[in-house]
């Protein structure tokens, strides 16, 4: 297949590309495209043969269910069988926005979209392309990160062609997204409001709108047996090819323990992923700066591209510094320790 690539500029969108873009979705067919937190494979989330497209070109397991995007709060009723209370608060504040709702959905969510579940993912993306190709494509884009399954989210066009070109019809190549990781999904479908997967939106900035907001047990607790209620989270995800351990502790005890590891390595097989503030300590090996401790946004940003960065070097093993940073700390680990597969050394 012929994956067409097409430039568009988010402050003057060429509506002729949008429209074709549509089109294709309206034909079953698959465009990627940018949101403000990673970029999106979109496809029709009411064909059912459309959204098993999207499984085979990702080669995502089919019981890992797909978050449906919409444009405007009034395609929310047609596929979702009410609307609680705390969900129309959540999207009165937040959408457009990086937050995911689980509602109890409607008839007309196929099950190739849901992956059988009875509930469907939803969310207004905050991101002028994103909007513009779901009023194009009829009100309702299926989307999962247009990554293959397992590799880290793509932050640009350019990591989604590395991943899926020949394999889709079409790349929305709007620049580098925003917020770089993936919406905060909250479960809305059972008595108390679950975070499923935290993100830029905190648990605090919930409760603050809705009251009681807890996490999910298969988030907090690590290596527990209980499993994350989003089917997705389960799966090993975000893994760059080298091994990757994470170090956390005091400052310099971390700079000190990477040092001592990392020299005891061949120096081009070894990565090391730091900030701003601590660069300077390192001497030794691939040293990658992800952002800045203070800039805790150019640390979320940065984090998926780097790891895609080390899968084009040779090094074997990364050592990376921690982040439990103020707002976003806890979305950047939970998709760091995924991705080092909770191998982590506390010093
Ligand atoms: O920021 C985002 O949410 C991006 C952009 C493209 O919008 N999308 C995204 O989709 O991250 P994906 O497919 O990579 O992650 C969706 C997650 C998966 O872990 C999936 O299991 C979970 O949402 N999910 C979807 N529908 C669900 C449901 N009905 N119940 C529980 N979890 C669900
Ligand atoms: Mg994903």
């Amino acid at each position: 297949m012929n994956t067409l690539i097409c430039k568009i500029d988010k402050e003057k969108i060429d509506q002729s590309v949008i429209d074709q873009a549509g089109s294709i979705l309206s034909q079953g067919g698959l465009v990627a495209f940018p949101t403000e937190t990673v970029y999106g494979l979109g496809a029709d989330a009411l064909q059912g043969k459309a959204a098993q497209r999207i499984y085979q070109a990702k080669g995502r397991p089919s019981d890992n269910p797909l978050i449906v995007h919409i444009a405007e709060i009034e395609a929310l009723n047609r596929i979702v069988k009410e609307i609680p209370k705390e969900a129309a608060l959540l999207a009165d504040r937040f959408w457009p926005g990086p937050l995911t709702m689980i509602l109890p959905k409607a008839e007309c969510v196929p099950d190739d979209t849901t992956g059988g579940l009875d509930t469907v993912a939803v969310r207004m993306p905050d991101h002028p392309v994103a909007l513009a190709l779901i009023q194009a494509a009829g009100g309702y884009v299926a989307a999962p990160s247009a990554n293959t399954s397992g590799r880290p989210s793509p932050t640009r066009a350019e990591h989604v062609a590395e991943d899926l070109m020949g394999r889709i019809d079409m790349i929305l190549d709007g620049g580098a997204v925003g917020i770089g990781l993936e919406s905060t999904i909250v479960d809305l479908s059972g008595e108390v409001p679950v975070i499923l997967r935290p993100g830029a939106i905190t648990l605090d900035m919930l409760s603050e709108v809705i009251g009681t907001v807890v996490m999910d047990k298969g988030l907090i607790e690590e290596n527990s047996n209980v499993r994350p209620k989003a089917p997705g989270m389960k799966y090993r995800h975000y893994a760059p090819k080298a091994r990757l351990c994470i170090v956390e502790g005091q400052q310099q005890n971390v700079i000190d323990r990477i040092k001592q590891l990392a020299s005891e390595k061949c120096e081009e097989k070894v990565g090391i992923i730091c900030t701003e503030e601590t660069a300077d300590a390192y001497h030794y090996g691939i040293v990658k700066t992800i952002g800045a401790r203070n800039n805790e946004e150019s640390i979320a940003r940065n984090l998926y591209g780097i790891l895609r960065e080390f899968d084009q070097s040779e090094v074997e093993v990364i050592y990376s510094e921690s982040f439990e940073t103020p707002i976003m700390g806890q979305a950047i680990m939970n998709r760091l320790l995924k991705a080092a597969g909770h191998n982590k050394i506390i010093v």
